[in-house]
């Protein structure tokens, strides 16, 4: 949306197609819950954002997009304030902003715990003011049309009438999000199957840092669903089952009254992530009936301070888990969030391929690094996106109308569409199975801890599945909402995107931020201060490539977190 908006500003004789499997509103930013971090509070400044961002990423983000970040965040979301989000505010008026992980100044931005709501709310209907912006709202995209090196529009489906159909552009911006859905326990909705990941990936573009995989601290227990980061920054409490504040065996500082900023359960997911798994080897955690769990405890904020500040997290707990936090315990347990990697962008969301931009979660820019601070997605979806839309405008704006021999490139997919899945009458494996070996495959190899041996298995089992996917049972040849073939070619993307996890975090052979093995325990600046890039090869083979991680200001440090 926000690079549509881009878009029409900067060249409003462009017509924009917003192409979406999903009606816009139920993209998955709808669900983001505690801020947008963004300089704002008269006591913080630029230089603090871009450091807290560096050192939390531990050293992989680039620092020149880091430093333009953090320089437009604030701008995008003041900008988004004047396009009418209700951000929360002081009783003076002032914009709130409250503490995050990891952060060393209180500079989150918030809508009560509705942030995304509100964020895409205001996009979406600041969209519907020009008219060059077109939706083809349940268009599910199968493939990128690339002619003459150069990306030239997408194959699409009419999820309504099964039409298969080419939209030729000069340009294409993808904004697909992440692929959470490629573990078995997320916050991600269904929908975020890396889709564009994959797509960028088989037209030839690099994927960049894909083994970095975060994990938020606290989902609850079987749906997943996210019990915001702001639960935690309004003082709530992480305890084991002895009811003790443990993460203060961790490194993280010692207990205090109030919470205390990049301490304690403020500190970064991946080192709050790292000591609930050391917690269950301790034995500390408590057996649920989903795994084990600890507990986020808010009972201390009382009833006041929940409703006003965090009434979606009373909501959750009411609904999802039966129990009131005014009163109870909520068990929680790190849930895979988000992933730091994506398509391999510059500044300006251009990717190596001509044509084709990427922005948001799909995108690795790269300001998250191995390790992303919450809160800071969000600006980077506006930051990114918006400076995509310009980009691609620039570039759409010197192009000549797309080559015609892309309808015969269009055709051919059509053709394998119907011949791979929609005619199929004789494979035998089901989707779903498969779709679950995906899924433990990539939570026993790849999850919060990982080794060579355990990712070398994940590797073998992930190939086996690619096999087997090839034999998939489809049962509906219907056109109308056909959700099976939505599903097998989601399916078919997420194989794709596990194999270019592993096969990055295999070759990663350090620890560093989200990115932890047992068999190489520190982090290794000499041979991994670099963004890996995994590239497909013609003959459908992957590798992995490396490019150093630009340091301007910032030289790699320890990373120190509590006091
Ligand atoms: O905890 C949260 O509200 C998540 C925020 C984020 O991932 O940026």
């Amino acid at each position: 949306m926000r690079a549509a908006i881009a878009i029409a500003e900067t060249n409003p004789r462009l017509r924009v197609a917003v192409v979406s499997k999903v009606y816009p509103m139920r993209s998955h930013t709808v669900s983001a819950e505690g801020g947008a971090a963004g300089v704002i509070a008269a006591d913080d400044s630029l230089d603090e954002h871009a450091y807290d961002t560096i050192s939390g990423g531990d050293w992989l983000c680039d620092q020149d997009a880091v430093d333009e970040f953090v320089k437009e965040a604030p701008q995008e979301l003041l900008r988004l304030e004047h396009w009418g989000c209700p951000w929360s505010r002081t009783p003076e008026g002032r914009i709130a902003v409250r503490a995050f992980g990891g952060m060393q100044k209180k500079r989150t931005w918030f809508a009560a715990d509705k942030t995304g709501f509100h964020m895409l709310h205001t996009l979406f209907q600041t969209s519907l003011k020009y008219t060059s912006v077109v939706r083809y709202d349940e268009w599910f995209v199968t493939k990128l049309l690339v002619d003459d090196g150069r990306v030239q529009g997408v194959v699409a489906i009419e999820l309504m009438s099964g039409k298969i159909q080419p939209i030729l552009a000069k340009a294409v911006i993808l904004c697909t999000g992440g692929c959470g859905r490629v573990f078995p326990f997320t916050t991600n909705a269904s929908i975020k199957t890396g889709d564009g990941m994959a797509l960028a990936y088989a037209a030839g573009a690099p994927l960049k840092d894909m083994e970095f995989i975060q994990y938020h601290p606290t989902g609850l227990p079987f749906t997943g669903i996210l019990i915001t980061e702001a639960a935690r920054a309004e003082g709530g409490w992480l305890l084991n089952k002895d009811g003790y504040r443990y993460l203060q065996d961790y490194n993280l500082g010692t207990p205090e009254p109030e919470p205390v900023l990049r301490s304690m359960e403020l500190g970064p997911r991946d080192r709050l992530s790292q000591a609930f798994v050391k917690e269950v080897e301790k034995g500390r955690a408590i057996d649920g009936p989903y795994g084990a769990v600890v507990h986020l405890d808010l009972r201390h904020l009382g009833r006041q301070v929940i409703d006003a500040k965090i009434p979606f997290v009373r909501e959750l707990c009411q609904k999802y888990q039966n129990i009131d936090p005014v009163k109870e315990l909520i068990p929680v347990r790190p849930v895979i969030h988000y992933v730091m990697g994506g398509v391999h962008t510059d500044i300006d969301g251009a990717t190596p391929l001509a044509g084709l931009y990427a922005a948001g979660e799909v995108a690795c820019v790269s300001i998250n690094g191995a390790n992303r601070l919450g809160s800071n997605s969000l600006p980077e979806l506006l930051v990114f996106g918006a400076r995509a839309g310009r980009a691609a405008a620039e570039y759409a704006s010197t192009q000549t109308d797309p080559n015609s021999s892309l309808l015969a490139q269009a055709e051919d997919e059509r053709r394998r569409l119907e011949r791979d899945f929609l005619h199929k009458t004789d494979g035998a494996e089901r989707l779903a199975t498969i779709r679950t070996e995906m899924q433990e495959t990539m939570e026993q190899g790849a999850g919060i801890y990982r080794s060579g041996e355990g990712l070398t298995r994940a590797a073998d089992r992930l190939r086996e599945l690619q096999e087997r996917f090839r034999n998939v049972a489809m049962q509906d040849s219907s056109r109308t909402f056909n959700t099976e073939l939505t599903a097998v070619l989601e399916l078919s993307f997420m194989l794709d995107v596990a194999e270019s996890i592993v096969h990055c975090a295999l070759r990663r052979e350090e620890s560093r931020g989200a990115h932890q093995r047992t068999d190489f325990t520190g982090r290794d600046d000499e041979r991994f201060l670099a963004h890996s890039l995994n590239y497909r090869n013609s003959d459908g083979s992957s590798r992995v490539e490396y490019l150093p991680v630009t340091i301007t200001r910032w030289l790699p440090g320890e990373r120190v977190y509590g006091r």
